[in-house]
């Protein structure tokens, strides 16, 4: 459980970065992060493990407020782990295998742990075994960013949060790794995964949503409350999921048929209203 409570931070310039965040993620759910650039989401996260500590309000990880100058940050970043934003900050060591390898051997874990550790963590992102002796930097994007993943996966923390996981990548790079993280969050059910996202598509596979905006969270709740609300969406600066706006479309030409957000169930939608107006009235 990981709460923040009435945060602010200011990077140092009049505005703040943060203002006033209280937000409660539970254990075993999927959070979505969004907002415009610049609203916050980086630094927001960045408060979960320590990274940035508040300057005013607190946050609770399981109950024990960070904040504190005498908390084992060691113990908490084993607990939430987080993928950055780039991944070129995340990765730093001559190769893929000890880049993934360098948070179970600071949990102190044995050779033999921290190789299986290795292995099933390149394993659940695809990563091919045959990267491991290969310069993170030599590598894609995509595998950079795979390598990042996998080495927070390997200290199998509680908390996964993921700043923009798919930014930079194609279409097909960016549904593959959408597709990956839905497969962590099922395989793992007792673990919380809290992704940031520009695409309000990738937003709507998440249970519950948080909205930033100029540094405040303007609104939160299920995918069905934010995105059923357009008014919302574009106070925020954020458009509508594509298939939202079909939709709407649709409803302001007079045909009727329910709202919907997901390209499945606005499919759904449509052909409920087309098999309605081929039915004799
Ligand atoms: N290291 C920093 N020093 C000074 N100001 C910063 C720093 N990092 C971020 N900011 C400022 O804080 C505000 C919030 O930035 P943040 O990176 O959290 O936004 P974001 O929502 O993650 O944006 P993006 O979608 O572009 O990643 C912005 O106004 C940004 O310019
Ligand atoms: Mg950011």
């Amino acid at each position: 459980m990981l709460k923040l409570d009435g945060v602010s931070f200011s990077y140092g310039s009049g505005v703040p970065a943060l203002d006033d965040i209280s937000i409660d993620i539970e254990n075993g759910k999927m959070y979505a992060v969004i907002g415009r650039t610049g609203s916050g989401k980086s630094t927001l996260i960045r408060h979960f493990n320590g990274l940035l500590r508040p300057q005013r309000g607190r946050v609770l990880v399981d109950g024990e407020n960070i904040s504190k100058k005498n908390t084992d940050m060691k113990s908490v970043r084993s607990r939430i782990g987080l993928v950055f934003q780039y991944p070129e900050q995340q990765l730093f060591a001559e190769t893929v295998f000890d880049d993934i390898a360098f948070g179970p051997r600071n949990l102190g874990l044995d050779g033999g742990e921290i190789e299986k550790r290795v292995k099933e963590a390149a394993a659940a992102v695809s990563l091919s075994e045959e990267l491991f002796g290969k310069s993170p930097f030599s590598l894609s994007g995509g595998e950079k960013r795979r390598t990042a993943l996998a080495g927070v996966l390997a200290m199998k923390p509680q908390t996964l949060v993921l700043d923009e996981p798919s930014a930079g990548l194609d279409p097909g790079a960016r549904r593959e790794l959408s597709k990956l993280i839905a497969k962590i969050h099922d395989e793992n059910p007792e673990n919380t995964i809290v992704f940031v996202s520009h695409s309000m598509e990738e937003a709507a596979s998440a249970e519950h949503i948080f909205v930033l905006g100029g540094g405040r969270l303007i609104a939160e709740g299920t995918p069905d409350e934010i995105f059923l609300q357009p008014e919302l969406l574009r106070d925020a600066g954020l458009s509508l999921p594509r298939s939202a706006e079909l939709i709407m479309k649709l409803q302001k030409r007079g045909i009727p048929v329910r709202s919907a957000y997901t390209p499945e169930t606005a499919a759904s939608e449509i052909a409920k209203s087309l098999e309605k107006e081929r039915l004799p009235r």
